[in-house]
């Protein structure tokens, strides 16, 4: 996972053409590079780490200005880190450049092959190989190249190509990886995501798979690998510069986590009106609702935890048959699938790979797809039946937070939907759930208040080496997520776990030097909860109890609480419990000094297997 941008028009400082690459670091920050053509010559500039770092070796030549050039973030599969692995390539005799997203998969034959030829290559890259083809192919056209090169290729490329041999033309192709084509007033662009536009351009066209874009400063040529020309599809950016910005806060992180009760707002008001839930682009009919035996649920990572939630929501209140696996063991099982069931994917990104590969291998068995996704123009939301937009904005820290709350939020209104297609769900019932979900944004703002109260337990919890988060019921993949966040940014080991099992081997970990989060609202599990927290003090563990106001018990087995609100359907519960311990691994994180928006070895969106 990779981030490009390209540009070709009038010409532009150096400068913000770093501004938009630092708007796709969230895909991979492990070293970069920038190429301009100036006066008939390459500037090339690459470095072995953060995009910062290249601009401070730039800091002479930001205001220089190119009328184009490509730009690349990367995230190492090929070669480690280092300047000469770093993107932008070149080929032999240094006329053509080019950076890519994604992995050529036959990359070591092509090399061999190209070397056996007398190409000379600098890097351990699977992406210089295309450059060498391409300049094997060159025979006048640069389009007709790329097209010779991809052809040869195996695996998910998205590339931007520029060449000495032709400034008058960005030439892009996309394959397996996101790309998209930005069209500005003075000139136009290809990023791996809108972030990078948003400043320089209103309107945008998401390549396809399998598309070649020919982009010149005032005119932008779609075609597909077949070769037929491909209508320019034009939409409208509707996501504005500010909301991908930091406003104030010291991190994207902690600046989503607090947006999540106007995103859960938002959510609201869009699919509910006058306690009638409507999804626009659902596009399943009532008739298949009803007719729906089983639903399969995949996902990775914090969707993969949302959609968790959802089994119990839907098994609960919607009769229905619920499986669920990560999507990179979906794809591969042998399921016994039928037209009558349905595949639920979510994704916050959209462009996740085995998410994307288990959409494309149920719809060859002609399932349904429905799909929960945050970025409109996405891969999967091109390739599902039917759509549901969590509309959280652009989510920019690695951690996933507010697309979490988004995405559960969005999951309980799609089962309470089909809970009343289905008549499983009386109306009444619809109409007090629907209440308590309406305000449940000001519930999170109540555990919002009280984050000089997570700081100091934070504080205290961050001398643990290790850590075992335990919940039971709708409320274990909240102990999963809360797990995933905590070692995610600050590196410490930490393991998801039902409570119950607690005693089937974990039990084993407990002593004074690990913390032990525990989640226990006063639902009809409180009790065995209880239990469990017991025997934890027994043998000395450190609890971190998350609690309703006014718990009393689990808190006197406590040596710290954080405080939910109590909910009259504690089912509800997830979207609260999310912001405590969200908060939780974000100050123990910031309290060891740790990389926050940027953890190492991640990156946003994995778009590679
Ligand atoms: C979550 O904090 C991680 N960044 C990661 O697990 C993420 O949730 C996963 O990669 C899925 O991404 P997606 O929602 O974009 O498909």
């Amino acid at each position: 996972m990779c981030g490009i941008l390209g540009y070709i028009g009038k010409e532009r400082a150096l400068g913000t053409f770093l501004d938009g690459l630092s708007r796709l670091e969230y895909r991979g920050y492990d070293s970069c590079g920038v190429v301009g053509i100036k006066e008939g010559n390459f500037f090339l500039k690459k470095h072995p780490g953060k995009i910062h770092e290249l601009r401070s070796g730039l800091k002479d030549f930001l205001e220089e200005r190119f009328p184009i050039g490509i730009f690349h973030t990367r995230w190492a599969t090929h070669g480690r880190p280092s300047q000469a692995n770093a993107h932008p390539h070149l080929d032999c005799k240094s006329q053509i450049a080019i950076v890519h997203n994604g992995i050529i998969e036959n990359y070591l034959a092509l090399k061999d092959a190209l070397i056996k030829e007398g190409h000379k290559f600098v890097s351990e890259t699977d992406t210089e190989v295309v450059v060498h083809l391409i300049e094997k192919f060159y025979n006048g056209s640069l389009k007709d190249a790329v097209y010779k090169a991809i052809k040869k290729l195996h695996g998910s490329f998205s590339l931007g190509v520029i060449s000495l041999k032709d400034p008058t033309r960005l030439i892009a192709v996309r394959k397996g990886s996101p790309l998209i084509v930005g069209l500005g007033k003075d000139g136009n662009f290809i990023a791996s995501d809108i972030p990078a536009i948003l400043p320089f351009a209103k309107e945008v066209v998401y390549l396809k798979d399998e598309e070649v874009a020919v982009i010149r400063s005032d005119k932008v040529e779609i075609f597909h690998f077949k070769g037929s020309s491909v209508k320019l599809e034009i939409e409208r950016i509707r996501i504005k510069p500010q909301d991908a910005e930091k406003k104030g806060f010291e991190h994207f992180m902690l600046k989503e986590i607090h947006e999540q009760p106007e995103a859960l707002k938002r959510i609201f008001s869009l699919y509910v009106k006058r306690n009638t839930i409507e999804f626009p682009y659902l596009n399943l009919d009532e008739k298949y609702v009803k007719s729906l035996k089983k639903i399969f649920i995949t996902a990775c990572g914090t969707a993969y935890h949302a959609g968790y939630v959802a089994k119990y929501f839907l098994e609960k209140y919607c009769d229905l048959d619920i499986e669920i696996d990560t999507s990179s063991e979906f794809r591969y099982r042998t399921l016994n699938v039928t037209k009558n069931d349905l595949l639920l994917t979510i994704s916050q990104s959209g462009e996740t790979a085995d998410t994307l590969a288990a959409v494309r291998d149920m719809e060859r068995h002609g399932v349904k797809v429905l799909s929960i996704c945050n970025v409109e123009g996405s891969t999967l939301t091109k390739e599902s039946d039917g759509i549901i937009f969590t509309h959280a904005g652009p989510e920019i820290g690695v951690a996933s937070t507010k697309a979490y709350t988004a995405q559960i939020m969005v999951l309980v209104l799609l089962a309470l939907y089909i809970g009343k297609i289905r008549k499983t769900i009386a109306e009444k019932d619809l109409k007090v759930m629907l209440r308590e979900l309406s305000v449940l944004p000001e519930h999170q703002k109540e555990i919002l208040a009280k984050i000089n109260e997570v700081k100091k337990i934070a504080k205290e919890f961050s001398k643990f080496g290790c850590f075992l988060f335990l919940a039971r019921g709708i409320n274990y993949p909240s102990a999963l997520e809360g797990a995933l966040k905590l070692k995610e940014i600050s590196y410490i080991p930490a393991e998801g776990y039902p409570a119950g099992e607690m005693k089937h081997g974990p039990i084993a970990l407990i002593d004074e030097y690990r913390g032990v989060v525990c989640v226990a609202p006063k639902d009809f599990l409180y009790e065995k909860m209880i239990s469990n927290m017991q025997e934890i003090k027994a043998r000395k563990g450190k609890i971190l109890a998350i609690v309703n106001c006014g718990d009393t018990q689990a808190s006197r087995l406590s040596d710290a609480v954080i405080h939910c609100p109590q909910l009259k359907n504690n089912d509800f519960s997830p979207m609260l419990v999310a912001v405590g311990l969200q908060l939780f691994a974000y100050y123990v994180a910031k309290n060891l000094g740790c990389e926050i928006d940027q953890p190492r070895n991640l990156a946003k969106s994995v778009t590679v297997e």
